[in-house]
Formats: structure tokens, sequence, C-alpha cells
């Protein structure tokens, strides 16, 4: 008798992986669930060949899946076509957070489950974050470039150098991220925290935050909510994205939204690429408009002649383009998490128990949990 299947697409770790045991996201060490999966009667099978479709090696296993697997750092897109060749499919599984990956509608036309690890790689995220903003409003990438190629052009970095303290900073969407992002701004002294999101802030987050900026740098009501997301970018020295690739924020960060925002000014997105039209940025990246950064891409891998990869601003920012792959969320820190998760969710799965964590459900029996669209539910 076959066995049941779980698929699972992770990326390749080659000799990082040999050298690096802590590299549980790769197809070396398979987030370190085999023993797991096989002590229950599965056979797992995990491949870094997810492209193209339909003939990639994760397509020739669809049609014996009962799980997949699979990470938003490397993902396998699980099309309405993929889904409809995985007939036993019962549970789709993101190693980290964010299931934009997964066509949502389609599973739940067929009652099939897609859990996240929520909270797994947040901190990390906001960490990044804050690193890019850093990274541009300081013009490293000129300062580093200059100092690995033997220049000594200080005026060349410092035209375009400006600090964090006594800017104007914006997140749309202050879940779990943006609002740990807000929080490690309070140290940068900014002159006001500015957000966007369906949900108001609870009052005790918005307490602890404006205690914190009183306490540290003497200001009050360091926090706002903004109702319009137009009037939000205006105001900003400094948008960072936080919300959940969906319907409503795909391409939202369009050529009409960036025209609204500083020139000058930075967008700094680690939350999906899909949420900003791609030659939208890069023509206001490369006319010197904004300066841009973040670590996700609108398809991943990201095409060697994306745009994105070579834009660079000729006027204000030397280079004005921060971008990195996409790590932000797969530190080892934010890996041990998620594999954990991974773990748990499989486990409960396994036992027939069902007891996941309500924040980590996206949909489940046809329908969406409150998360699917970016609801930020318990802390
Ligand atoms: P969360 O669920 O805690 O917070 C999301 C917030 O966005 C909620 O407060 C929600 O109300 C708000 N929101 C939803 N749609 C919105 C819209 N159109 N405009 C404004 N606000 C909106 O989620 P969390 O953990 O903060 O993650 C946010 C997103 O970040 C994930 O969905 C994922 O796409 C991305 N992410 C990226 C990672 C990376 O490695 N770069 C790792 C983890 C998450």
């Amino acid at each position: 008798m076959t066995k049941p299947k779980v698929l699972m697409a992770l990326y390749a770790g080659g000799k990082h992986a040999e050298e690096e045991s802590r590299l549980l996201g790769t197809i070396e060490n398979e987030l370190g669930i085999r023993k797991l999966v096989e002590s229950y009667g599965y056979e797992l099978v995990t491949t870094d060949d997810k492209d193209p479709e339909p003939t990639s090696t994760f397509d020739s296993h669809l049609k014996d899946a009962e799980i997949i697997i699979t990470t938003p750092f490397f993902p396998a897109y699980v099309t309405k076509e993929r889904i409809s060749k995985a007939p036993n499919l019962k549970l789709c599984i993101t190693a980290g957070i964010g299931s934009d990956h997964y066509d949502l509608n389609a599973l739940n036309e067929r009652g099939i489950a897609a859990l996240e690890v929520t909270g797994s790689n947040v901190v990390s995220v906001a960490e990044h974050a804050v690193m890019t903003m850093l990274i541009l409003l300081r013009n490293y990438g000129e300062g580093h470039n200059q100092a690995i190629s033997g220049g000594w052009d200080i005026a060349g970095v410092a035209k375009d150098e400006f600090d964090i303290e006594d800017k104007v900073i914006a997140t749309v969407g202050a879940g779990r991220i943006g609002y740990r992002i807000l929080e490690r701004l309070i140290a940068f002294n900014p002159k006001k925290l500015l957000y966007y999101d369906y949900q108001p802030l609870p009052d005790a987050a918005i307490k602890k935050l404006n205690d914190a900026s009183k306490l540290f740098n003497g200001v009050d009501n360091i926090v706002e909510r903004v109702e319009d997301i137009g009037d939000l970018v205006a105001q900003a020295d400094v948008v960072t994205v936080n919300c959940p690739l969906h319907e409503q924020s795909k391409g939202l960060f369009d050529k009409k939204l960036i025209s609204k925002m500083k020139k000058g000014s930075y967008l700094v997105n680690t939350a999906r690429g899909a949420i900003c039209v791609a030659e939208d940025v890069a023509e206001a990246v490369n006319s010197g408009h904004i300066a841009y950064g973040g670590d996700v891409w609108p398809v991943q891998p990201a095409p060697k002649d994306m745009p994105w990869r070579t834009m660079h601003n000729p006027y204000g920012k030397a280079y004005g383009n921060a971008m990195t792959v996409h790590v932000s969320g797969t530190s080892l820190d934010a890996q041990a998490r998620y594999a954990n998760g991974v773990k748990q969710i499989l486990t409960e799965y396994f036992n027939k128990t069902y007891n996941y964590r309500p924040q980590d459900i996206i949909v489940i029996d046809g329908d969406y949990a409150t998360k699917a669209y970016g609801q930020r539910g318990k802390k």
C-alpha cells in the first residue's frame, strides 16, 4: 500500500546546510520534521524543484500529496491548477508567515485547510525593516561602496545622509510586525509615528508607545492613526509596509499613491513585493522621487532582470536601493521558531485532534478565518 505523502518545497542549502545544521528551512535539513512525519506512517518528499509549473518535481508529486508545506522565502505557488491536480490534499502549511502563495479561494472550494506559524519571525522582520531604514537614510550603500573600493569622497555620501531622529515615520499595517517596528523606533526619537490600518491599535498598545516616548525622549502623544492612506504617505518621511498581501492590498503602492509621497522620502517593504507595482516603484526610484528597500519581490526567486535589482536614484540618494533577497524572516532564530510551529501543526493533524492555535489558521472548513484578510487577532 502506498503511504500518504507530505510534499515540501524548500530552498537548497548546499554546502551552507552541511556547515550549519540550524539552517532548518533547507531541503537538506527539512525543518527537522522527517522523523515525526515517518513515525506517523507518512512519506516525506522534499524538493527545491518547484518551477516551472507543471513540469517540476513538485508538480509530479501533487497527485499523492495529502499535506503541502512551503516557505514564503522560496515559495511553491500553489495555484488553482496545482490544487486541482492534488485530489488527496487536506492541509497546506506555511513555514513562516504570509500564505498568499496558496490560492485560498481554491482551497476553500475543496475545504482544504491552510495554516501558518503566526508570530514566528515578527521580531526578525521588524529588525530588518529598521535596518533598511537606517541603510537608506544613512546612505550606507554609497559609504560602504567607497570603503571597499578605495574611495574617500565624504561629501558624496554626506550630501544624502540623514538621521531617523525627528522624522515622521508611517506604517501601513500595525499588526505584529508593524507595531514592533514602531516600538523599536522610539529609541531613535522620531518626530511622529503614524499608522494606517483597518483596525485601531488597542489603547494599551498606544499607551505603551506614548509612555516610552515620554520616558526616553520627553515627547508625548507620539502615535497617531491616519484614516486615509494618501494622507498618511503625504505626511511621512519614511513609509514602511506591514500588511498582508490579499485582494485589497495587491498593487496598493502604484504610481498614484507613490506620487503622494514626499520627494526624497523612503519606502520600506518587508511585507510582500506584489503590494507594490514593480515598474511604478522602479520609475519612482530611478527618477529620484523616492528611495526603496526591503526583501520581498513580486515573484520569488526574482528574475535576473527584475528592475528592483538595479534601480537606483540618480539625484537625491546616491543609490536609493536597499534590496536584499527574501531573508528578513529567516534568521536562524526565526527558523527554529517556524520549524517548531510546523511540527506542532503536523502533530495536531496526525493525531486528528486539530487543536490548532486559532491565530495560525488562514482558511479551514471551506471558509476564511479572521486572519486571512489580515485581522490582527490575539497578540
Ligand atoms: P498581522 O496579522 O499581525 O498584522 C497585519 C496587520 O495588517 C493587521 O493589523 C491588519 O488589520 C492590517 N491590514 C490588513 N490589510 C491591510 C491593508 N490593506 N491596509 C492596512 N492595513 C492592513 O501580521 P504580521 O505578523 O504583522 O505580518 C504582516 C505581513 O508581513 C504578513 O502577512 C506577511 O505578508 C509579511 N511578512 C513578511 C516576512 C518576511 O520575511 N519578509 C515574514 C513575516 C511576515
